[in-house]
């Protein structure tokens, strides 16, 4: 049955495969030429060990301290509120971890807020805490996937160590009101984290404005390398060392600074800020083009994500498991045989795919929510490359789909 349905496939691959159009850039990013040119001296000529006092070390040392003011002088900081580390996922549970090990051992507080549309580097450390003795409360989201700040502050009690909200929505890009969010926290003297993993040099990200006491980045998503990120700590924000050994970043991340990454890192979180609004007007152009072809040509379709408040290169669907009944991994398959790159946004383990949590939250049912496609657009993406997509998706959704009403 399965060799049958391969085989089927196979053969209607035949009449799409033209082009190969990436639109998972959510997921992750090209490395930029210009990016790569910036790290390669780092790893080879330019190799010291940042912490060495001789003249090799101190050349890595420089270039260090000019990523992280770099970084800084982005989001409006101090260079000392910023700390390397090797991403997203390290970012988030540095945080969480760290705030509310030093805040229970301090004040006694053992309560975290946070919602159950985050990522997983914030779910999963929350479940870990839990494990661990702390209170966690997972609020609500709206259809759109948005936190309302109202449940923030009903959620707040005098044991509250840390709120974490995140930014913007990696799976529907919906912008959640994080300054909003964050003075509930500074009245409360509450702790205010958030992962803005995905709106970082897309979004207006000024410390003082969105009133974040720590945020995650990650650089691989603005086309610099994987595998290094960045925790901005406010000057005065409590929190526990994460790795112990060497006195690097300020004694709360030990190991040899990533020199190469962070040098990558400064320099594409810099290309991104010198493109200013227009790439980001463009890409929303571009979204506003999928949205109405996709509208046009199937009926079935729910978008999901706010329709205004939301990131600009991110377009979410579902196909409404009431009218139309689609298997959600033949339809990304043969997308894949087509030369399209997308995904459902839902986690794939073992095999099978798990009904997004995301879509779950904004109270879509399992049917609806494995019959997801999640476009992410970004700097290589062009008409053509939308209007082969929607073109294909045709083919595709005839051709796998059966029609309930
Ligand atoms: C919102 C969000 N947080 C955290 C992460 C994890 O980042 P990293 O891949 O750098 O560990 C991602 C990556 O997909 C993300 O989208």
């Amino acid at each position: 049955m399965e060799a049958l349905l391969f085989v089927e496939l196979q053969k209607a691959s035949y009449i799409f495969i033209m082009r190969r159009v990436y639109l998972d850039h959510t997921a992750t990013t090209p490395l930029d030429a210009q990016v790569f040119e910036a790290m390669k001296p780092y790893f080879s000529e330019k190799y010291g060990n940042a912490s060495s006092i001789h003249q090799f070390g101190q050349e890595a040392r420089a270039a260090l301290d000019q990523s992280r003011d770099t970084i800084a002088r982005l989001l409006g900081a101090q260079s000392g509120e910023i700390l390397f580390v090797s991403g997203g996922t390290e970012a988030d549970n540095f945080a969480l971890k760290g705030v509310a090990w030093k805040m229970r051992e301090e004040e006694g507080k053992n309560h975290i807020i946070t919602s159950k549309a985050e990522h997983h580097a914030v779910l999963e450390t929350c479940e870990f805490l839990e494990h661990n003795g702390f209170d966690v409360t997972y609020l609500n989201v709206d259809e759109y996937g948005m936190v309302d700040p109202a449940d923030v502050r009903k959620a707040i009690t005098p044991k509250t160590a840390i709120i974490s909200i995140m930014h913007a929505n990696n799976e529907v890009g919906t912008i959640n009101p994080i300054e909003e969010i964050g003075l509930i926290g500074k009245e409360h003297g509450v702790v205010f984290h958030s992962d803005a993993v995905q709106s970082f040099g897309k979004l207006p990200l000024a410390v003082d404005q969105v009133k974040a006491d720590l945020l995650s980045l990650s650089a691989h998503k603005i086309y610099g390398p994987k595998g290094i990120g960045a925790l901005y700590i406010r000057k005065g924000t409590k929190i526990e060392r994460f790795m112990h050994g060497g006195g690097q970043e300020r004694g709360r991340r030990a190991g040899t600074e990533n020199v190469p990454l962070a040098v990558g890192f400064a320099k594409a979180a810099e290309l991104m800020a010198s493109m200013g609004e227009s790439e980001q007007r463009r890409l929303g152009q571009l979204k506003v083009k999928l949205h109405a072809m996709i509208e046009e040509r199937f009926p079935f379709v729910i978008f999901n994500g706010h329709p205004t408040d939301a990131l600009p290169h991110i377009l979410n669907i579902s196909f409404d498991s009431e009218k139309v009944e689609i298997d959600g991994e033949a339809l990304l398959f043969n997308l894949d045989l087509a030369g399209i790159a997308v995904t459902s946004g839902s986690a794939c383990t073992s095999g099978s795919m798990e009904p997004s949590h995301v879509l779950l939250a904004m109270g879509r049912d399992e049917k609806t929510a494995r019959a997801t496609i999640r476009f992410s657009m970004g700097e290589s993406t062009t008409e053509e490359d939308i209007e082969y997509t929607v073109g294909v998706l045709e083919e595709v959704v005839r051709k796998i789909a059966k029609v309930l009403v």
